[in-house]
């Protein structure tokens, strides 16, 4: 059987969970419905080459968390590791600019990243998220901040912390890059293996690093982008925290949030919440203002963010105080002739009234289905056996009050009140 089990990383949404998970899949619909977010669904997977351009090659997703694979026909191919690309893709595929200045998207998905399993942190795991794409304005980036942490606030979760940053625009990425391995050379070898293969692959990544002595060592020799961003880039950083002001929004101004995928110019950000544990990162996301054009598209500016599905389970609470999926009625049926009518008479409920109906199928005594009936926590059962087939009556009983009351077969899916 071990062989047999899911894979690694991976989880089976039981129908327990599911139903926690649907009834956090429409708060989060309607949320998107009331910003006028319109949601786009992508397919799992992708040509690998988007991902490469897309995300950038010496990103950790990229050089070491994707799934890929040569199909049959030769074409390479990736299990999305992110949305933001293929929404992208989807946008200029589908020519979404002609059709509108501005689209604001939203999804809610599963991705795949080979990524070391813990709390929080799955191979297989699911985020909502949205991009708005055409906007280079900081009032687009202070919405989607701002929705961000509205979307927690409306789920109740506590102990919230925003960082922000700006790593400004593409122009002065290389300048500043230089800049900073220039300010290491000298301590390279006291870094951290991972950190010395950073510094000429992906410099900015050397401030996620989480080795205390590395944060010691950046503290003290290494120069923030901050300090090396345009002032137009300083001016769109001030609007977008002043407007976050005026919303209430609380942030914190964070130099090292540089964030892990190539794609980001201007904004950055982040949402942690200290109740997760060492995986504290409810969402990120940031402003991409070249991607569209990387990746094939007109220059077209575009903000957003991810969150994580599962981080929001865990943040929101577990889902053991959620009772098994039940129903209305629970159709108690002794006999196979009493358990065909009661099949008919449940169906004709179902349609004409829009309430669920549980029927027997398991032949079980009267006693055992009673216990099932309550096990499930009915508002009714409805019992039917050869006495009631040949009185064309069925016993309805309310399982809150504990009355019960013998019903024409006839009037009670038709006529009978299903009441309280
Ligand atoms: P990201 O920071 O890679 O950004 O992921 C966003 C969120 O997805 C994380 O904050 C975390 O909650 C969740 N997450 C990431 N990896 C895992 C994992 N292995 N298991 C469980 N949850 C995970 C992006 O994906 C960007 N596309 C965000 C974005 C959108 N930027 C602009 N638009």
């Amino acid at each position: 059987m071990s062989n047999l089990k899911s894979i690694k990383g991976t989880k089976d949404l039981l129908p327990n969970d599911t139903l926690q998970w649907r009834e956090i899949e429409n708060i989060i619909h309607n949320f998107m419905n009331l910003h006028g977010y319109g949601e786009i669904r992508t397919p799992v997977f992708e040509k690998t080459k988007l991902f490469l351009r897309g995300i950038g090659v010496d990103t950790d997703i990229v050089s070491k968390e994707m799934y890929s694979w040569t199909d049959q026909g030769g074409e390479n191919l990736t299990l999305r590791p992110e949305l933001t690309a293929p929404v992208v893709r989807a946008y200029i595929q589908h020519q979404l600019g002609t059709i509108k200045p501005l689209n604001r998207l939203y999804y809610i998905d599963s991705l795949f990243r080979r990524e070391r399993p813990q709390k929080g942190r799955q191979r297989q795991f699911h985020q909502f998220g949205i991009e708005a794409i055409g906007s280079p304005y900081p009032e687009q980036d202070a919405e989607v901040i701002t929705m961000a942490y509205k979307i927690y606030e409306t789920f109740g979760i506590q102990n919230l912390s925003v960082r922000i940053n700006s790593i400004g625009s593409a122009s002065i990425r290389e300048k500043y890059l230089a800049e900073l391995r220039n300010s290491l050379l000298s301590i390279n070898s006291e870094l951290c293996k991972s950190c010395q293969n950073r510094i000429n692959k992906n410099a900015l990544r050397l401030f996620d690093c989480k080795n205390p002595r590395c944060q010691e060592l950046l503290d003290e020799h290494a120069p923030f982008i901050f300090d090396h961003i345009t002032e137009e880039d300083h001016q769109h950083f001030n609007e977008v925290t002043k407007i976050l002001d005026s919303m209430g929004i609380p942030y914190n101004h964070d130099l090292k949030l540089v964030r892990g995928l190539d794609y980001y110019t201007q904004t950055t950000f982040e949402i942690t919440s200290s109740s997760l544990g060492a995986q504290d990162a409810l969402c990120g996301g940031g402003r991409y203002d070249k991607l569209v054009e990387e990746l094939g598209g007109k220059p077209t500016p575009a903000v957003g963010f991810a969150a994580g599905m599962e981080r929001l389970m865990i943040a929101f609470g577990n889902t053991e105080n959620v009772s098994n999926p039940t129903a209305d009625i629970y159709f108690i049926t002794l006999g196979k002739k009493a358990t065909e009518k009661g099949f008919v008479i449940a169906e004709k409920i179902r349609a004409n009234y829009g309430i669920s109906v549980i029927s027997e199928t398991l032949q079980r005594s009267m006693k055992a289905q009673m216990r099932e009936a309550n096990r499930m926590g009915v508002k009714f059962v409805v019992i039917i056996g050869d006495n009631e087939l040949d009185k064309k009556i069925a016993i309805v009983k309310n399982m809150d009050s504990g009355d019960q009351e013998e019903v024409s077969l006839e009037i009670l899916s038709d006529h009978f009140l299903f009441e309280d």
